[in-house]
């Protein structure tokens, strides 16, 4: 049996507490997220091929914008169960599927690391941004094939490297600066702890996954004005919190020299990854 980690089990309350106080910015931000990732969920859902009849499960839900998006291509017969380790975020996914009015999805809390679902129950998992933030990625990939069905996909996105997405490097940076976030090493859980690629199909093959393949999906995430781009940051990150609860004078400072380093462009890199039980 495993030796229980107390500084892990810190990571993932911490993990949850803060997911858990973003989820209001997630329901407000979704419409925002959901246009300018479209193009992510797309290929999530094509490398899957849902069929109707399926089960599928989408893990770290969120707002649950992807899966529902495959929900439509299971019914009849298939069910979506739609899951996330935060409460709080599901009841912003729920209120979605009640506007989409979708009958074939269940909602479920479910912690990536240990699925409370039988061995081999699911045609297909999806999890968009959701492995990286994970304390311990290579134990969520392992329980991902363990409830697949054999040969059912895994697709999944995770951020790229940092250059090809200074919209989160940035920012970062600017609140270690600032004192507003901690300094970590980069396998660290966090928005770049897969942004290899080499380390995401190492854990995908470690996990017991074939037919990995890896590509990568360019975003656009310009288009607004500095200040309303930024206000959508500070609602949907997990971070954001600490911006929020800091004096008037650093919140400012934080957004100047944000503003003054970040290109208007904000363009975003995403891996894409599709792998068979
Ligand atoms: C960046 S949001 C992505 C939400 C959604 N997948 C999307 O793309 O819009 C990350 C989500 O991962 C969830 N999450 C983080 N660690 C998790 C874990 N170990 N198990 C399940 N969910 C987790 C958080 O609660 C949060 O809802």
């Amino acid at each position: 049996m495993t030796e229980p980690d107390p500084d892990a089990d810190r990571e993932r309350r911490d993990c949850l507490e803060q997911w858990d106080a973003a989820a209001g910015g997630w329901d407000k931000g979704g419409v925002w997220m959901r246009e300018r990732a479209a193009a992510v969920s797309h290929w999530l859902i094509d490398a899957i091929e849902p069929e109707p009849g399926q089960q599928l499960l989408e893990l770290a839900a969120g707002p649950g914008e992807t899966g529902f998006l495959a929900a439509e291509l299971i019914a009849p017969g298939g069910t979506l169960i739609c899951s996330d380790q935060s409460e709080a975020m599901l009841e912003v996914a729920r209120t979605r599927a009640t506007e989409l009015g979708l009958t074939n999805v269940t909602f479920r809390v479910i912690n990536a690391e240990s699925i409370d679902l039988p061995v081999a129950s699911v045609d297909g998992v999806l999890c968009r941004w959701g492995y990286m933030l994970m304390v311990d990625p290579l134990a969520a990939f392992v329980e991902t094939r363990r409830v697949l069905k054999p040969g059912g996909h895994l697709s999944l996105a995770c951020w790229a490297e940092p250059a090809a997405n200074q919209w989160l490097a940035v920012p970062r940076a600017v609140l270690i600066e600032h004192g507003l976030a901690e300094p970590s090493p980069p396998d660290a859980p966090g928005v770049f702890a897969l942004a290899d690629p080499q380390r995401l199909r190492a854990l995908l093959e470690d996990a017991g996954f074939g037919e990995i393949e890896v590509d990568a999906v360019e975003l656009d995430f310009g288009g607004d004005s500095f200040d309303e781009w930024w206000e959508i940051m500070l609602q949907m990150s997990p971070v954001g919190a600490a911006v929020r609860a800091a004096t008037p004078e650093l919140r400012r400072a934080v957004a100047a020299e944000v503003a003054k380093r970040l290109s208007a462009e904000r363009t975003a890199r995403t891996l894409v990854a599709l792998a068979s039980a």
